[in-house]
Protein backbone atom coordinates (compact mmCIF):
# COMPACT_ATOMS: atom_id res chain seq x y z
CA UNK A 1 0.00 0.00 0.00
CA UNK A 2 1.14 3.69 -0.97
CA UNK A 3 0.53 6.63 0.23
CA UNK A 4 -2.85 8.07 -1.60
CA UNK A 5 -5.30 10.78 -1.70
CA UNK A 6 -8.80 9.96 0.37
CA UNK A 7 -12.01 11.22 -1.42
CA UNK A 8 -13.87 12.25 2.17
CA UNK A 9 -17.49 11.12 2.04
CA UNK A 10 -19.54 14.13 1.74
CA UNK A 11 -22.93 14.31 1.80
CA UNK A 12 -24.59 17.82 1.02
CA UNK A 13 -24.97 20.94 -2.05
CA UNK A 14 -24.09 24.79 -2.22
CA UNK A 15 -27.45 25.59 -1.14
CA UNK A 16 -28.15 24.00 2.02
CA UNK A 17 -23.70 22.93 3.01
CA UNK A 18 -21.87 19.58 3.15
CA UNK A 19 -21.11 17.47 5.81
CA UNK A 20 -17.72 15.19 5.25
CA UNK A 21 -16.98 12.20 7.28
CA UNK A 22 -14.62 9.19 7.43
CA UNK A 23 -14.57 6.30 9.96
CA UNK A 24 -11.67 3.93 11.23
CA UNK A 25 -10.87 1.00 9.58
CA UNK A 26 -13.64 1.52 6.92
CA UNK A 27 -12.68 4.91 5.21
CA UNK A 28 -9.04 5.03 6.67
CA UNK A 29 -6.88 2.10 7.21
CA UNK A 30 -6.02 2.42 10.99
CA UNK A 31 -7.76 2.96 14.57
CA UNK A 32 -7.50 6.76 15.37
CA UNK A 33 -5.81 7.26 18.43
CA UNK A 34 -5.38 10.40 18.10
CA UNK A 35 -6.43 14.57 16.27
CA UNK A 36 -4.70 17.20 16.16
CA UNK A 37 -4.55 20.14 14.03
CA UNK A 38 -2.54 23.25 12.93
CA UNK A 39 -3.86 26.55 12.57
CA UNK A 40 -2.16 30.32 12.61
CA UNK A 41 0.37 29.93 10.39
CA UNK A 42 1.56 32.17 8.14
CA UNK A 43 2.02 31.86 4.50
CA UNK A 44 5.20 30.71 3.08
CA UNK A 45 5.78 28.90 6.53
CA UNK A 46 7.48 25.54 5.76
CA UNK A 47 6.29 23.00 8.95
CA UNK A 48 6.52 18.25 9.27
CA UNK A 49 10.64 18.12 8.15
CA UNK A 50 10.81 14.75 9.99
CA UNK A 51 9.14 11.12 9.59
CA UNK A 52 7.61 8.61 11.70
CA UNK A 53 8.94 5.05 12.55
CA UNK A 54 5.12 3.51 13.01
CA UNK A 55 2.68 6.32 12.64
CA UNK A 56 0.12 6.33 10.24
CA UNK A 57 -1.63 9.67 9.50
CA UNK A 58 -4.29 11.11 7.21
CA UNK A 59 -4.08 15.00 6.95
CA UNK A 60 -6.81 16.98 5.65
CA UNK A 61 -7.11 20.62 4.96
CA UNK A 62 -10.60 22.03 5.54
CA UNK A 63 -9.95 25.52 4.93
CA UNK A 64 -7.40 26.74 2.78
CA UNK A 65 -4.38 25.25 0.95
CA UNK A 66 -1.20 23.08 2.04
CA UNK A 67 1.34 21.23 -0.25
CA UNK A 68 2.84 18.33 1.44
CA UNK A 69 5.89 16.78 -0.07
CA UNK A 70 6.59 13.23 1.06
CA UNK A 71 9.77 11.52 0.36
CA UNK A 72 10.25 7.77 1.06
CA UNK A 73 14.24 7.58 0.21
CA UNK A 74 14.22 7.52 -3.79
CA UNK A 75 11.06 9.26 -4.31
CA UNK A 76 9.46 12.36 -3.80
CA UNK A 77 5.73 13.45 -4.55
CA UNK A 78 4.13 16.67 -4.58
CA UNK A 79 0.01 16.70 -3.39
CA UNK A 80 -2.23 19.86 -2.60
CA UNK A 81 -4.90 19.44 0.08
CA UNK A 82 -6.89 22.28 -0.66
CA UNK A 83 -10.50 21.31 -0.16
CA UNK A 84 -13.06 19.63 2.78
CA UNK A 85 -13.04 16.45 1.05
CA UNK A 86 -9.75 15.74 -0.14
CA UNK A 87 -6.96 13.71 2.51
CA UNK A 88 -3.88 12.86 1.74
CA UNK A 89 -3.41 9.07 3.75
CA UNK A 90 0.67 8.97 4.69
CA UNK A 91 2.06 5.70 5.55
CA UNK A 92 4.72 4.95 8.15
CA UNK A 93 8.15 5.82 7.13
CA UNK A 94 7.75 8.77 5.07
CA UNK A 95 9.72 11.78 5.36
CA UNK A 96 7.43 14.75 5.12
CA UNK A 97 7.28 18.63 4.17
CA UNK A 98 4.58 20.68 4.30
CA UNK A 99 4.43 24.23 2.58
CA UNK A 100 1.27 26.64 3.42
CA UNK A 101 0.24 28.27 0.32
CA UNK A 102 -2.34 30.33 2.18
CA UNK A 103 -2.30 31.98 5.05
CA UNK A 104 -4.34 31.17 8.21
CA UNK A 105 -4.93 27.67 6.13
CA UNK A 106 -6.16 24.88 8.94
CA UNK A 107 -4.44 21.35 8.76
CA UNK A 108 -5.89 18.31 10.83
CA UNK A 109 -3.89 15.02 11.17
CA UNK A 110 -6.03 11.96 12.57
CA UNK A 111 -3.03 9.61 13.63
CA UNK A 112 -2.86 5.89 14.73
CA UNK A 113 -1.32 6.36 18.00
CA UNK A 114 -0.53 8.52 20.64
CA UNK A 115 2.16 11.49 20.90
CA UNK A 116 5.83 9.65 20.95
CA UNK A 117 8.75 11.61 20.23
CA UNK A 118 10.74 8.47 20.00
CA UNK A 119 8.93 7.73 16.95
CA UNK A 120 10.27 10.48 14.81
CA UNK A 121 12.69 11.03 13.14
CA UNK A 122 13.58 14.98 12.78
CA UNK A 123 16.95 14.64 10.74
CA UNK A 124 17.02 13.96 7.60
CA UNK A 125 20.37 11.91 7.27
CA UNK A 126 19.58 9.73 9.70
CA UNK A 127 16.24 8.89 7.90
CA UNK A 128 17.92 8.21 4.62
CA UNK A 129 20.12 5.49 7.11
CA UNK A 130 17.03 4.24 8.70
CA UNK A 131 15.57 3.72 5.22
CA UNK A 132 18.25 1.84 3.94
CA UNK A 133 18.40 -0.25 6.94
CA UNK A 134 15.26 -1.49 5.86
CA UNK A 135 13.71 -0.78 9.67
P1 LIG B 1 5.47 18.50 15.43
O1 LIG B 1 4.81 17.19 15.15
O2 LIG B 1 6.96 18.55 15.36
O3 LIG B 1 4.83 19.61 14.48
P2 LIG B 1 5.17 20.02 12.97
O4 LIG B 1 5.52 18.78 12.25
O5 LIG B 1 3.96 20.67 12.42
O6 LIG B 1 6.28 21.00 13.01
O7 LIG B 1 4.98 18.98 16.86
C1 LIG B 1 5.43 20.22 17.42
C2 LIG B 1 5.51 20.06 18.92
O8 LIG B 1 4.19 19.87 19.47
C3 LIG B 1 6.30 18.83 19.34
O9 LIG B 1 7.63 19.19 19.64
C4 LIG B 1 5.57 18.33 20.58
C5 LIG B 1 4.18 18.87 20.49
N1 LIG B 1 3.15 17.87 20.19
C6 LIG B 1 2.50 17.22 21.23
O10 LIG B 1 2.82 17.43 22.42
N2 LIG B 1 1.49 16.33 20.94
C7 LIG B 1 1.13 16.06 19.67
O11 LIG B 1 0.18 15.24 19.44
C8 LIG B 1 1.82 16.71 18.58
C9 LIG B 1 1.46 16.42 17.15
C10 LIG B 1 2.80 17.61 18.90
Amino acid sequence: MNNSIIHIRTYGNRDEGKLSFFEENKDIPFEIKRIYYIYGVKAGEKRGMHAHKKLQQVIWCPYGEVEIITDDGEQKTNYILNSPDKALLILKGHWRDIYWKKENSVLCVAASDYYDETDYIRDYDEYLYYIKKGC
